[in-house]
């Protein structure tokens, strides 16, 4: 029942899909540069999934001992349990340096020392010497980092005249004839008119899918709409299987505590009281990277060694810290813990569960940001008019598995590199070519489709058996068997997609709309990550298989490349890892067994 809608067209040099780390940074890097940018954003910038963000952004600047960005590097790379594309992590350990010194000058009120430098605590799996000290590696805001670089871009894009088009949602890429993107669909979820966003780049910046899932510390708006809607102009996500489940998430509500905590001195118990860490990463203990640590839990709790009633969670301790430490670098997690399970941190341990945080796979760039042409291996072979940054992009920088603090870094580093490269290829006011057979209404059929949708199944009932299969099928440990139950079983649930029912069916703040989008987005991600898995018979990272426990470089050290059709047909196919530098001033670092 497709009715003819007005549609509002918008012209400018680039348009920014997404407004929270990576889209802000983005957006004021562009404007900054003189070019015309408007940023789409589903909810207004400052509440953007980034604000959760607690503990820190790493970069080598060595305010608290000795540090180098090559040692960053390694640690990345080695996080990455050799996954990584080492010209693009080479990219992101050196740029971040002067990355934070940039928003230093914007204003993010980072802690600081005594002498007045950025603040910079422990995180897991940052090292000196290549694996020898522990690094202080990240930069803190108290445990508020994320929030305070958010409302600092956001003041800081504002001020350089980005537009910001706030609560639209933005429907479909508008592809060219040829293969080019020339822009995205939107919705304006407050008024429900409809617009056509025309850029000479798109930059997608639309975050992790972690709401596939039912227990993660992401927000509710964490649905990877910009990888739904690559999926669908027919370009692949790259190494969806590894998905990040952070260790602390507080039991029962999922949300984060920070590492930082264990930063910071604190540590994590079993039943018997026992700081098990020690046994399982003799060196860095609870400071291992996080897939360590969430499988050593994990072990932990499946063989008895659980703590409560239930036997099912683990504690985390921090009531031995001084309690000006908490209140002047953790007030956030005091707070939360409090909230979240009744625990006050200076007297009890907090009750903490490995909890699905964050998505390594996305959509597959270079280290400039353009999104890499799906048939080719070469990295300069791009999908002209797109670009894709922070949890959305695969860029490769953290491989299988990521290193805590480097996300925030991630996103302020490709962020701005994806400025720098709109600056490079575009003239501001250059004219924009003519649309082909793609004029933006086909966005508008689907969503058509969605919103008159008449079947027997309600939006929550489907979303919860989405997220109940991935929890239960994708989960810290894997088999082959319940893997391939997983596809069965999430194969099933992607065909119903057709067959769901919305009651609502107003174009204006129609939340039960709004869900239905999002779940049509959440759902072919959910096959690919479990069709991904289900084909890496290796454990690398965050993907752990009890049936093939070894990492296997000979056979298995590429990324995956997986497509998905509109009936939920998937292709997989590989592309190699960069083992390469950018420059002479550092060398590639050779896979070797991964030791914490
Ligand atoms: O533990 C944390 O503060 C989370 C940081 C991150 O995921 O980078």
């Amino acid at each position: 029942m497709t009715k003819a809608y007005e549609i509002t067209d918008h012209y400018y040099d680039v348009i920014v899909v997404g407004g929270g780390g990576a889209g802000l940074r983005a957006s004021l890097g562009v404007a900054e540069k003189g070019l015309s940018v408007a940023c789409v954003t589903k909810v207004f910038p400052t509440r953007s999934h980034t604000t959760a963000a607690q503990g820190g952004i790493s970069a080598a600047l060595g305010n608290m001992g000795e540090d180098d960005w090559r040692f960053h590097m390694y640690d990345t790379i080695k996080g990455s349990d050799w996954l990584g594309d080492q010209d693009a992590i080479e990219y992101m350990c050196r740029e971040a340096i002067p990355s934070i010194i940039e928003l230093e000058h914007y204003g993010v009120p980072f802690s600081r020392t005594k002498d007045g430098k950025i603040y910079q605590r422990a995180f897991g799996g940052m090292t000196t010497h290549y694996g020898e000290g522990t690094a202080q590696r990240t930069c803190a805001a108290a445990d508020r980092t994320g929030h305070a670089i958010l409302h600092t871009l956001y003041t800081q894009a504002l001020k350089h005249k980005a537009n910001f088009f706030v609560e639209y949602f933005a429907l479909d890429l508008i592809m060219s004839d040829d293969g080019k993107c020339l822009g995205v669909m939107a919705l304006c979820m407050e008024d429900g008119t409809l617009h056509r966003f025309r850029g000479h780049q798109t930059i997608l910046a639309t975050g992790g899918y972690g709401r596939t899932f039912f227990s993660c510390t992401s927000a509710h708006t964490c649905t990877g709409d910009g990888n739904a809607m690559v999926l669908r102009a027919g370009i692949p996500l790259q190494d969806m299987e590894f998905v990040q489940f952070h260790p602390t998430g507080i039991y029962g509500a999922g949300c984060l505590i920070t590492e930082g905590v264990r930063g910071e001195g604190g540590y994590l118990t079993n039943s018997e009281g026992e700081r098990f860490m020690e046994r399982y990463a003799p060196s860095a203990k609870d400071l291992a990277s996080r897939d360590v640590v969430s499988r050593s839990m994990t072990i932990e709790i499946l063989e008895g060694r659980g703590v409560g009633e239930e036997k099912d969670h683990i504690h985390l301790h921090l009531e031995h810290l001084d309690p000006d430490i908490i209140h002047s670098r953790l007030p956030g997690i005091a707070e939360t813990a409090k909230i979240f399970s009744g625990v006050d941190v200076t007297k009890e341990p907090i009750p903490v569960l490995p909890t699905v945080h964050y998505n390594m796979g996305g959509i597959p760039t270079n280290f400039r940001t353009e999104v890499l042409n799906p048939t080719s291996t070469n990295c300069d072979n791009v999908v002209s008019g797109l670009m894709a940054i922070g949890e959305a992009a695969c860029v490769s920088v953290h491989g299988a598995n990521r290193l805590g603090s480097n996300s925030l870094l991630d996103l302020v580093v490709f962020g701005r590199a994806a400025a720098i490269r709109c600056f490079e290829t575009i003239v501001p006011g250059m004219p924009h070519p003519a649309l082909g057979a793609d004029d933006g209404t086909n966005a508008i059929e689907r969503l058509d489709k969605i919103r008159y949708a008449n079947g027997s199944v309600p939006v929550p009932e489907l979303r919860m058996e989405m997220q109940k299969t991935m929890q239960n099928h994708a989960a810290v440990f894997r088999t082959g068997e319940v893997l391939a139950k997983g596809c069965n079983m999430i194969d099933g649930i992607y065909a119903k997609k057709d067959d769901i029912s919305i009651t609502d069916r107003s174009m204006i703040f129609n939340t039960d709309l709004i869900e239905a989008l999002e779940l049509h987005n959440l759902l072919p991600q959910a096959v690919v990550t479990m069709h991904s898995a289900t084909n890496r018979e290796e454990s690398r990272g965050a993907h752990a298989r009890e049936d093939f426990p070894d990492r296997d470089d000979e056979k298995w050290m590429k990324h995956s490349v997986i497509w998905i059709d509109e009936r939920g047909k998937t292709k997989i196919d590989y592309r190699p890892v960069h083992m390469f530098t950018l420059t002479d001033e550092v060398e590639v670092f050779p896979p070797k067994k991964r030791v914490y």
